[in-house]
């Protein structure tokens, strides 16, 4: 099982924010991503049907062999994960924990601005994860969802961009937020412009890299670690194809995505 494949899968190809640090962290590793494009965006479904498709994703994975399983995807964490990890025996990741502890990684944090889907924040996971484990944080959480389109369109740098920003974070600003944390995993692209927008001295919470060190951890746990020291290839499947996902395949990974190919689930 050491040398199986890691699967990973979002809603879209924001997980291959996910991706990158995975293969940073673990470069032997291969990995098997799914998106599916063809029914983002989850961020405004139903609960229901969340963990339907989340369902689907996870099989779609499961019969090429991994060994474990990233959710790459807020909204299928928040709604989904627990229903998934009672069903199946791999281990399955979530990013919503690792979201936490990067947070709660500076006992400084006191004030702490959420954005992400409508369905992260309707869920409550992230602000219940945080008041549970620490007392006395005050937590904004504000739903983003225009902020996926308008990544996907790569308008990382766009004044209806900056609109948006200013919509979704003046408040936050306005109340003091000392950390912002990217509840979604399309967000991390926006943070060269985010960079710029917010006062200095706002940090910028990813939880991409502490995903990755999960993952890591989980896999060293279970003996499932590949032993070589790289080499790890990636083949990504995304249910809708189209020139534009493979922009931004290439954007999002910050490199070639090599051949990828479309999938019906
Ligand atoms: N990548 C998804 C997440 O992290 C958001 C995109 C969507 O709405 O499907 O929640």
């Amino acid at each position: 099982m050491r040398t199986a494949p890691l699967g990973i899968f979002d809603s879209g190809v924001g997980g291959l924010t996910v991706v990158r640090a995975v293969q940073t962290l673990l470069p032997a590793e291969d990995i098997i991503y799914l998106g599916d494009t063809a029914r983002l965006p989850y961020g405004s479904k139903s609960p229901e049907t969340i963990r339907q498709f989340a369902h689907e994703d996870i099989r779609f994975l499961l019969d090429r062999g991994v060994k474990a399983v990233v959710v790459a995807c807020n909204t299928v964490t928040a709604h989904a994960l627990p229903s998934l990890q009672e069903q199946y025996r791999i281990p399955i990741i979530g990013v919503i924990e690792p979201g936490v502890v990067a947070v709660l990684s500076d006992p400084g944090t006191q004030r702490v601005g959420i954005i992400a889907t409508r369905g992260t924040v309707g869920s409550h996971a992230y602000q219940h994860a945080l008041a549970q484990r620490r007392t006395g944080l005050i937590i904004h959480a504000t739903p983003a969802p225009l902020l996926v389109p308008l990544v996907e369109e790569n308008w990382l740098d766009h004044p209806s961009t900056h609109a948006a920003l200013h919509t979704y974070l003046d408040p936050m600003v306005d109340r003091g937020i000392d950390t912002l944390l990217l509840g979604c995993t399309h967000y991390p692209l926006l943070v060269p412009m985010l960079r710029n927008f917010l006062p200095p001295g706002i940090r910028i919470v990813d939880p991409a890299l502490t995903c990755a060190e999960l993952v890591k951890a989980d896999l060293t746990r279970e003996e499932l670690l590949n032993p070589a020291e790289s080499g790890g290839k990636l083949e990504i499947h995304l249910t809708d194809l189209s020139e534009q996902f493979e922009d931004l395949s290439r954007l999002f990974l910050a490199r070639s995505p090599g051949r990828i190919s479309r999938v019906v689930l």
